[in-house]
């Protein structure tokens, strides 16, 4: 699986932890940045991560800014994109099994790493369950659909 990962600045040591867990696990990573410390804007690289999953060059994505929020609003805005900013590994689940997310989105202030590792663990390791959540899914995709016309 490919996953693009990317983060601002407050994000960048986890996108690099994050990084080497999945490899070691055979993840392909694509890597949308930042590549240091210094300070970036946080929304360049939701919308990366976000063009990456709409275009299919990569399967998933993963953003981290130092709350989360501000690159899954932005990663959010890419048609396509359906990012979820989890705080425990049960959201991790969840946002798989009736979400179906395809971005994972993380809090590096807010979040220790050994938990933000337990929370990647569980959002790749968990399926879409169909069903009636499908329905939902397709409601909410058709929100975009209807604006964009
Ligand atoms: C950067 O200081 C911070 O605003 C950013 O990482 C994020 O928390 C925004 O939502």
């Amino acid at each position: 699986m490919k996953v693009a990962v990317g983060s601002d600045h407050a994000g960048f040591e986890y996108k690099e932890l994050i990084k080497k867990h999945l490899e070691d696990k055979g993840f392909q990573i694509i890597d949308k940045g930042t590549y240091s410390k210094e300070s970036v804007d946080y929304p360049v690289f939701g919308e990366s991560v976000g063009k990456a999953v709409s275009s299919g060059e990569a399967d998933m994505g993963i953003v981290i800014c130092g709350t989360g929020i501000g690159i899954s609003i932005s990663a959010n805005k890419v048609p396509g994109v359906r990012a979820a900013l989890c705080t425990n590994e049960y959201m991790a689940r969840m946002a798989r099994k009736h979400n179906n997310a395809n971005v994972l989105a993380l809090g590096a202030r807010v979040l220790g790493i050994d938990l933000v590792l337990g929370i990647v663990d569980q959002f790749f390791s968990t399926d879409f369950e169909g069903g009636r959540h499908e329905r939902r899914v397709n409601l909410i995709m058709n929100i975009e659909k209807d604006l964009c016309k």
